[in-house]
């Protein structure tokens, strides 16, 4: 059995699947392990919609893209990335896309490849789970508190499946067409889509799966007071 650390090393985003479902007892083990997530007031904050319907799945990606086509850029109940990339996080926004489209030969200037790896997100990499996860408007209106809890959630979420061999990546470009998601599965008009987490078995064959990209160094992003 791994140990904690070595689950949380391990793990990666996998953006390439087998068509394979992952089993319900399997899935509802992986939330309820989640749920245990700490939150603020023991909010738990998290609403989930665990979509491993082929059509629905499917009929949301399509908007997605549809909108996208459009020339939409975003379609959004919360704004995820920075307005304003500033540094180091911008340079590391780019090293980290320039990586990966190293490691799959794409060039820089090849925009038709570039925009069928985004639609890829679309296409759940094509995974069959794809868990949606929502807040209450009422919970991060004026407040970022449950944004935290929800974030821990996906941490949750990711570790989780590793025990049960599943892969995950998490998604923010789903957050950038919240609106879309919701209207395709109609949900109340109080949730607010914060992300999604696409879960299913690597397909081990595939190189973009060995991409892993590099972390900054506790030098560069922690202060020790002693
Ligand atoms: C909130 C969040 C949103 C993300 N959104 C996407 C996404 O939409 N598409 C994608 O391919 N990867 C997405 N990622 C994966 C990140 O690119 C990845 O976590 C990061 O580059 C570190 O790589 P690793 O997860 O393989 O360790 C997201 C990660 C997080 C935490």
């Amino acid at each position: 059995m791994p140990t904690v650390i070595e689950t949380l090393k391990s793990r990666s985003s996998k953006r390439a699947y087998l068509p394979k479902p992952v089993p319900k007892d399997i899935q509802e083990q992986i939330l309820n392990a989640a749920a245990m997530t700490p939150s603020g007031a023991n909010m738990q904050p998290w609403k989930v919609i665990a979509i491993s319907n082929k059509e629905t799945l499917k009929n949301i990606g399509d908007a997605i893209i549809a909108k996208m086509d459009e020339g939409v850029e975003h379609d959004q109940h919360i704004q995820y990335y920075p307005v304003n990339w500033v540094n180091p996080y911008k340079k590391r926004r780019i090293v980290t896309g320039a990586g990966l489209y190293k490691l799959m030969e794409v060039d820089r200037k090849d925009d038709a490849t570039r925009l069928k790896m985004w639609h890829d997100n679309f296409k759940w990499f094509g995974a069959q789970t794809v868990y949606f996860v929502f807040t209450d408007k009422a919970n991060i209106e004026g407040a970022q508190g449950a944004l935290i809890d929800c974030g821990a959630y996906m941490q949750s979420l990711m570790l989780a499946a590793q025990e049960f061999g599943v892969d995950t990546c998490p998604q923010g470009s789903t957050t950038e067409f919240g609106r879309v998601v919701a209207k395709v599965l109609d949900t109340p008009d109080n949730l607010a889509l914060l992300y999604s987490v696409v879960l299913g078995y690597e397909d081990k064959e595939a190189k973009i799966n060995t991409y892993q990209p590099a972390r900054a160094s506790l030098e560069d992003t922690v202060t020790f007071i002693d």
